[in-house]
């Protein structure tokens, strides 16, 4: 029997303005992105967006669904548009956003699991980690180096026998 532990590790900012320029950038337009947020249902409004090696910003949100289960988080909206478009492109950081009409939301917000395995399979894909750059309405921004820091002991297609493309 062995014990083992995994450690993570984050960076927080109490501002944005202690961030590089292009972490700036990137909340920038995730903020851009929160205000199109589809979600009549939760009221809870997310925006994200994707950098890409290449340099190009690919933005996103979440988008509900009356039927609920269907609707999908703002950083897989993002991250499959910019696998969708730029298949070929390394994505480097994420930066994402919330926002609420009936409360302030004044620390990060943390993706939830799904889109965790998901950035998770961009990691793996391009073999490259991405920064991962958490911001509320106002309050502290919380950054980590690799999506590794909230998902440690990872699925992947080494688990499947499949080798990526
Ligand atoms: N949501 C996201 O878009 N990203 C997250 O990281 C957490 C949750 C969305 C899903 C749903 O539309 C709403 O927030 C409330 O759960």
């Amino acid at each position: 029997m062995k014990k083992f532990e995994i450690r993570s590790e984050f960076t927080e900012y109490d501002s944005i303005d202690e961030l590089p320029a292009d972490d700036q950038n990137l909340i920038k337009a995730a903020r851009q992105s929160v205000n199109k947020a589809y979600a009549p249902y939760s009221n809870f409004h997310v925006g994200a967006a994707v950098l890409m090696e290449n340099g190009t910003i690919m933005r996103g949100n979440n988008q509900e669904n009356a039927s609920y289960p269907i609707g999908m988080c703002a950083e897989r909206v993002a991250i499959f548009a910019a696998g969708a478009n730029y298949p070929e492109v390394r994505i480097k950081a994420i930066a994402v956003t919330a926002l609420s009409p009936a409360f302030i939301i004044d620390k990060p917000i943390t993706p939830c699991g799904a889109c965790r395995q998901a950035i998770a399979e961009y990691e793996h894909r391009f073999h490259g980690p991405i920064r991962i750059i958490l911001v509320g309405e106002s309050g502290k921004v919380l950054v980590a180096d690799s999506i590794r820091q909230f998902l440690p002991a990872q699925f992947n297609s080494d688990d499947l026998k499949v080798k990526n493309p």
